[in-house]
């Protein structure tokens, strides 16, 4: 039987939280790392007014029921904890004091019922990549992570379906379908340590949106356990299937709120024979917009990625991960990826593509990579922007999507908006699906740079229509500031939902539905 840390027993507050410890990068991932900015992290709790709902506190008893459904898989190690218990961007600790790792759906099963009936919260995690606080435990919520469900089920050659555990790493599955000629329908910075389950949770965006949309297309099926242990298996391949509701569609998105996602089966897309990466400079924002207008009229069919990132961003890139500017030094950088059939095709519609952006002056300079390598290296410029982000500092990110033709003002206004008091405020993002990255960083949190920022940005983009969540999802930094983007009546149906799917509410408890006033 595990032994039971007796801070665990002791009170519902403090409960022996690993409070202010130095993180010896536990966070370091296989793809990208997390911030070398390693600055203490606060405890959630002490940092924003939220109360401990009344769920029980794990005791020795269910440690050893749950050393029994999972034997040697029950991490209980406070050292092998801080990890689980912060978030990527250092910015929520909670202070959870059991891991369970299941490796089959059974297994989850089992524990799912257990908690429920003994009333435990628990929250699942992925690769724990999360840009808004989901993945972490605010308590000392039980943290159910799906690091050993990472098996491939199958893989049909013809109909490009791929069936997983929902702990297979993103990059993973990219290379496993590589060998078969085939892609993964999306991509993130966060490939290297998320998992495919926590990407349909989150509903990701990322990388590859523009070409192959929403996972709320590409996912065919999912398998999910339910707050009560019974097992939901809507796993089908089909691509067409109208037999009732699609309930597949309510878990997508969902942030672990209405059930843990076991396996999924997703449309992969034939590896695209010819690619090409365009890195270009733009001198000015409306020059990217004309140059966005071209490259949709120009490359059509073949367009498949175009992504924004300003000046502040490839200085930032450059200084703390010392990647070079492929360009002249621009006010503003452009990232265009064609993926067609046809080398010949493709790049002969880029280059008179390039000739046209160049002649009118929307470009001032290129740089083009049809190979491998180079081309990664002018995707990490943008993919990486991230990274060097947190290691700047504190960053309050904002994700929000707009009308493309006022993507870059807010980033200004902010700029006059807060002065000296933020080392930078940047903007990138995905323009071709009208989604902006709006980032300030500072030197540490601050409230007074909190209260400056919000509910501004959340204002002004309700102002214009926009959404306060793109792609990241609301988790427990954006979850009182829904009403912003929905209806008081479509968040009533939400709680209804939740409260009939997880009458007791143990599944990520404090995440994504607004606390109630
Ligand atoms: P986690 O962070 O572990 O969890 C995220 C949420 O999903 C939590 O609420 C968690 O409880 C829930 N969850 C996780 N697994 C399950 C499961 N099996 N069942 C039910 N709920 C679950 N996001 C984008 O959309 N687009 C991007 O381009 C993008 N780029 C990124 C780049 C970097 C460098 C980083 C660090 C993050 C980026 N993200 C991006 C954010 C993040 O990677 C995604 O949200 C990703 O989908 C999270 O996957 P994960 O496995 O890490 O999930
Ligand atoms: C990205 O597109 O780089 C991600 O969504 C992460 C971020 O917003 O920083
Ligand atoms: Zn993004």
């Amino acid at each position: 039987m595990v032994s039971m840390p007796s801070s665990l027993v002791e009170s519902r507050r403090g409960l022996g939280c690993l409070q202010g410890v130095p993180l010896v990068s536990p966070l370091s991932h296989r793809g990208y790392s997390s911030s070398s900015h390693l600055a203490e992290v606060t405890l959630t709790q002490e940092r924003y007014p939220v109360q401990r709902l009344p769920f029980a506190v794990v005791s020795e008893d269910d440690l050893a029921v749950f050393q029994r459904i999972l034997p040697g898989r029950v991490v209980t190690n406070p050292e092998e904890l801080v990890a689980v218990n912060v978030d990527w961007l250092r910015a929520f600790q909670g202070c959870s004091q059991v891991l369970l790792k299941p490796r089959t759906t059974e297994e989850v099963a089992q524990i799912l019922r257990y908690c429920h009936d003994r009333n435990l919260a628990v929250t699942p995690q992925g690769g724990n990549t999360g840009m808004v606080g989901g993945s972490v435990p605010i308590f000392d919520e039980i943290v159910l992570s799906t690091a050993l469900m990472n098996q491939v089920v199958s893989f049909h050659s013809l109909s490009g379906v791929l069936v997983c555990q929902a702990g297979c790493i993103l990059e993973d599955l990219g290379r496993y379908l590589e060998d078969q000629g085939f892609i993964m329908p999306l991509d993130l910075g966060a490939k290297g340590s998320c998992h495919i389950g926590g990407n349909v949770a989150t509903n990701a965006g990322g990388l590859r949106f523009l070409r192959y949309g929403s996972l709320h297309g590409s996912v065919l099926g999912l398998e999910a356990v339910l707050a009560d242990g019974t097992v939901l298996n809507c796993l089908t391949s089909l691509r067409k299937d109208n037999t009732g509701y699609d309930l597949k569609q309510l878990f997508i998105g969902s942030e672990g709120t209405l059930g843990i996602i076991t396996a999924v089966s997703i449309m992969c897309a034939p590896k695209p024979k010819a690619v090409n990466v365009a890195f270009l400079g733009c001198p000015g924002f409306s020059e990217v917009l004309e140059t966005f207008r071209s490259c949709k009229s120009m490359l059509g069919e073949i367009l498949s990625a175009f992504e924004f990132m300003d000046a502040e961003c490839m200085r930032l890139v450059g200084q703390h991960l010392r990647l070079p500017c492929p360009v002249q030094e621009s006010p503003f950088y452009v990232l265009v990826e064609t993926s067609g059939s046809s080398a010949e095709h493709d790049s002969a519609k880029l280059t008179s593509f390039l000739e046209h952006v160049l002649d009118s002056s929307l470009v001032t300079d290129g740089s083009m990579a049809t190979d491998l390598r180079k081309m990664q290296a002018l995707w990490a410029l943008r993919e990486r922007i991230t990274e060097a982000l947190s290691r700047e500092g504190y960053t309050y990110k904002y994700d929000i999507s707009l009308p493309v033709e006022r993507l870059y003002d807010i980033v200004m206004e902010l700029r006059a908006r807060l002065g000296s008091s933020a080392k930078a405020v940047v903007g990138y993002g995905h323009l071709g699906d009208g989604n902006l990255h709006l980032n300030v960083v500072a030197e540490t949190f601050s409230t007074r740079i909190l209260g400056a920022l919000e509910p501004y940005v959340y204002e002004w983009t309700a102002g214009q229509r926009g959404s306060i969540s793109a792609e990241h999802g609301l988790g427990f930094r954006k979850r009182d500031v829904i009403g912003y983007s929905k209806s008081p009546a479509a968040v009533e149906l939400m709680r209804g939902l939740k409260t009939m799917m997880d009458p007791k509410g143990i599944l990520n408890p404090y995440k994504m539905l607004p606390s109630r006033a």
